[in-house]
């Protein structure tokens, strides 16, 4: 049977796409950020997950004010990589894994979870940058790419709690799937930060360090944690942290923290990133 195996948050700071780019990982002001990360792509090396379902935002790249899905599947073959006003970044396509995508689409939908299921798709830095920071620069990604995404862009976006419920109903459907696959889910997006507006530039160290705590804790207060308070001590954009909770649902009750990182500041963002194992 399928297995999810871990679980990572991360940060997808665009920035950091243009780091690996154009080759700047290791000087003074990324080499901080991405030593953070080195343990990760050793242990990535070691694990060889076969799928990632990764939970991320499209940044009105691909989607667009005309369709807003609040929880959508990736379920094609491939998906291409969007150019986001510089041309697509010099990465692989991402490959995906059909077969499993629409047996978790139908699981979910069966758990009433109203999935958007796109076939064709293209992804942008949401998802790309957390594979670079993971992965490096292969010539092709070492394993196949589930796209989840979440309307994290414009309000109404989903609770923290229905996040940790969709979490544990992919848990449920990967678990059901009868191919014996090594399953990773990664949640991604934030920490804290705020893109525009007066509060432009807001980072929060304190809060955000308490969420990574409450993500390694055996109890699920995180996923009560309301819209208002993400937005009031992130900033408008670390309401993308709901979708860590996707991850964090996806692991069962307990967990081992395997590494955790964080640092700030990168870009108009703090930089945070956590492995966690399931430990029920
Ligand atoms: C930045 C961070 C993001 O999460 C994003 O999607 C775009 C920009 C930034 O800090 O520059
Ligand atoms: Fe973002």
């Amino acid at each position: 049977m399928a297995k999810i195996t871990a679980g990572v948050g991360s940060s997808h700071v665009p920035l950091l796409g243009v780091a690996v780019d154009q080759g700047k990982e290791k000087d003074d002001y990324f080499g901080p950020i991405f030593r953070g990360y080195d343990w990760t792509r050793e242990w990535e090396k070691a694990e060889k997950p076969d799928v990632v379902v990764l939970v991320y935002n499209d940044h009105a790249s691909y989607f667009d004010m005309n369709i807003v899905p609040t929880f959508a599947i990736g379920c094609g073959e491939r998906f291409g990589i969007c150019d986001e006003g510089w041309g697509p970044r010099p990465v692989p396509e991402v490959e995906g894994h059909p077969d499993l995508a629409w047996h978790i689409a139908q699981s979910l939908i069966l758990d009433d979870f109203d999935m958007t299921i796109f076939n064709k798709l293209d992804v942008d830095h949401g998802l790309t940058v957390p594979l670079s920071m993971m992965f490096g620069q292969p010539e092709k990604w070492p394993c196949k790419v589930i796209p989840f995404a979440v309307n994290v862009v414009t309000y109404p976006v989903p609770s923290g709690n229905r996040c940790w419920a969709i979490g544990e109903a992919i848990k449920k459907a990967v678990e059901s799937f009868p191919e014996d696959l090594n399953v990773q889910i990664w949640g991604t997006g934030g920490m804290s930060h705020q893109l525009q507006g007066p509060r432009a530039g807001l980072l929060n160290r304190e809060w955000d360090n308490k969420f990574l705590d409450m993500l390694e804790s055996d109890n699920d207060d995180v996923r009560h944690i309301p819209h208002i308070e993400y937005l009031r001590e992130t900033g408008s954009e670390g309401i993308e942290m709901v979708m860590w909770l996707i991850m964090r649902g996806a692991m069962g009750k307990k967990v081992k923290t395997l590494h955790r990182h964080y640092h700030i500041p990168c870009s108009n963002t703090a930089i945070g990133h956590i492995v966690l194992e399931p430990a029920d």
